[in-house]
């Protein structure tokens, strides 16, 4: 939505299609909870984010993307306070912010624990203003409509009536999330599949750094419900069986930021804790526990009521008087299609992407909580004007050839809707790929397991084929949207699987027990992903280093 919005202010004459799997304020950004960074304060600068950011990374991200980005995120989160973000308040009436991890000081602005839903709202009915901003809802996009090396549009599905159409265009842009359902246990909703990844990746655009998936060190065991970082940015404590403080008490290399340590480093704390026998024994596993007991009911309902009241309901804990049972879950991709700092895909002309579903290197091998909200205004905006500049001197395609891929897509579509004889179902199959990703690319990853995970994948593409559905239907068929998604799942998982085999080093969220050090001689670049129909293929590419010079991470 940022994007269409830019680029219907930058030209009067363009109008946008914003076609989406979802109703717009149903898209994933909506469950987002602690907060976006920006600087915001005096005792902070652009400096100090900057370099928070590339620290963060692991030293991966590239540094001028995070320049632009830190220079642009302020000004992007005011913009959206002038389109009715309500923004919570200090005592005097200037904006708040909170404590996030790895983050120098407080610059994580929030609405309570509900950023997303206000974010998305205030965007979306901003959109509304726009006549050139035409909604296409609840269509799956099946395919990017590629012609000479340009992109012209894309192929929908209809999820309504189960018809594929074209919607032609001179630009296009991805903006379609990640791909955390990939995992058995994650904070994604069901909608993150990484179809937007997929489908740039199937036409020749690589995925970049799709090694480096974020654990969120707090998520409900049993559903993965997020349990926000500003939690601890509000003062919450990280404990043991034990009730003792590890991150405090150990050595796990946050230093004394304690329970503010970035991602990575917590998450692999919990998981030592757990296995040195100091977790807590549930049906779902072992947990650690986050106690918010003594920050008070007043504190919890005005900035965590959200939180409050997910702990009540899905875990059967009220916070204000009791520990909430945490473990470390799936949440973000750092990896995405590549594209440069304008959003532009790599090999696709036409083609731009924006937020987790792109990789513009800004968050390296592993991104610090809450510049991915920010992240999504900042590179929406630029994507969004770079469209609109390409398209501004693009040719026209040829409509009634490029009609053609979409028929072809919907003999495609028909054929695979209710196909029976196959033998292999889609819970078997997804059930499988997401064993198989915990299984080699979790928080602790080596050589064997990843290899093996490399193999199962492979294996699940080729059960795929053989995959049988039931329904036939056309009206609002999900099965064959599950269908398609899973398909999409299996590129990502795959790209996911081989990168990660191929980095012999550990380096933010890319953890080996086998290879425990970082190693910057030769395993400083970023991993480019192809697709090849005989299998991923992997190539590299510079990281762009600037004022800061790699440097031992500790904190
Ligand atoms: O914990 C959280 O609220 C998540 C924030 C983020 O991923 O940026």
């Amino acid at each position: 939505m940022r994007a269409a919005i830019a680029a219907v202010e930058a030209d009067p004459d363009i109008s946008v299609a914003l076609v989406s799997k979802v109703y717009p304020m149903r898209s994933h950004t909506v469950s987002a909870e602690g907060g976006a960074a920006g600087v915001a304060r005096e005792d902070d600068s652009l400096e100090m984010h900057g370099f928070d950011t590339v620290k963060g990374s692991d030293f991966l991200g590239d540094q001028d993307v995070i320049q632009y980005f830190v220079e642009h995120a302020p000004k992007e989160l005011t913009r959206l306070e002038h389109w009715g973000c309500p923004w919570s308040r200090n005592e005097d009436g200037s904006v708040a912010t909170r404590a996030f991890g790895g983050m120098s000081t407080k610059r994580t602005w929030y609405a309570a624990d509900k950023v997303g839903f206000h974010m998305l709202h205030s965007l979306f009915q901003h959109s509304l203003r726009f006549d050139r901003i035409v909604r296409y809802d609840e269509q799956f996009v099946t395919k990017l409509i590629v012609d000479g090396g340009q992109v012209r549009g894309v192929t929908a599905l209809d999820i309504r009536e189960g018809v594929v159409r074209c919607i032609l265009g001179r630009a296009v842009v991805l903006c379609t999330g990640g791909a955390g359902k990939i995992f058995p246990f994650t904070t994604n909703g069901n909608i993150k599949t990484g179809d937007g990844m997929a489908l740039a990746y199937r036409s020749g655009v690589p995925l970049k750094d799709m090694e480096f998936v974020q654990y969120h060190p707090t998520g409900l065991p049993g559903t993965g419900i997020l349990i926000t970082e500003a939690t601890r940015g509000e003062g919450g404590h990280v404990k043991n069986k034990d009730g003792e403080r590890f991150l405090v008490t150990r050595d796990y290399g946050v230093g004394k930021k304690a329970e503010l340590g970035p991602r990575d480093m917590i998450s692999r704390a919990i998981v030592q804790e757990i296995e040195a026998g100091r977790g807590i024994d549930s049906q779902y596993g072992q947990y650690a526990l986050l106690d918010l007991t003594h920050l008070g009911e007043e504190k919890i309902d005005s900035r965590l009521p959200m939180v409050r009241e997910l702990c009540k309901i899905y875990a059967g804990v009220d916070p204000v008087y009791e520990p909430i049972p945490i473990r470390p879950v799936v949440h973000y991709m750092m990896g995405g299609v590549d594209v440069d700092i304008d959003g532009k895909a790599n090999g696709v002309s036409g083609l731009f992407a924006a937020g987790e579903t792109a990789c513009v290197s800004l968050n390296g091998a592993n991104r610090l909580g809450s510049n991915s909200l920010t992240e999504c205004l900042v590179f929406g905006a630029r994507s969004g004007l770079s469209a609109v500049n390409f398209a501004k001197g693009a040719s026209a395609g040829d409509d009634a050839a490029l009609a053609k891929v979409g028929e072809a897509e919907q003999g495609r579509i028909d054929a695979l809707r209710g196909k029976q004889g196959g033998g292999e179902t889609l819970a078997g199959i997804r059930g499988d790929m997401q064993k198989a990703m915990e299984s080699g690319c979790g928080v602790y990853r080596e050589e064997a397991t990843m290899q093996q995970t490399v193999r199962d994948i492979a294996e699940l593409e080729g059960r795929y084929a053989n995959l049988s559905l039931e329904d036939s239907s056309k009206v609002f068929n999900t099965e064959i949207v599950a269908a398609l998604e899973l398909e999409n799942m299996l590129d990502c998982a795959r790209a996911v699987s081989n990168s990660a085999a191929s980095r012999n080093e550990s380096r933010g969220a890319h953890t080996r027990r086998d290879a425990t050090a970082r190693d910057d001689v030769n395993f400083l670049y970023h991993t480019l992903c192809h697709f090849d129909p005989a299998g991923p293929r992997l190539d590299k590419k510079d990281v762009t280093l600037g004022r800061w010079e790699p440097e031992e991470r500790k904190y």
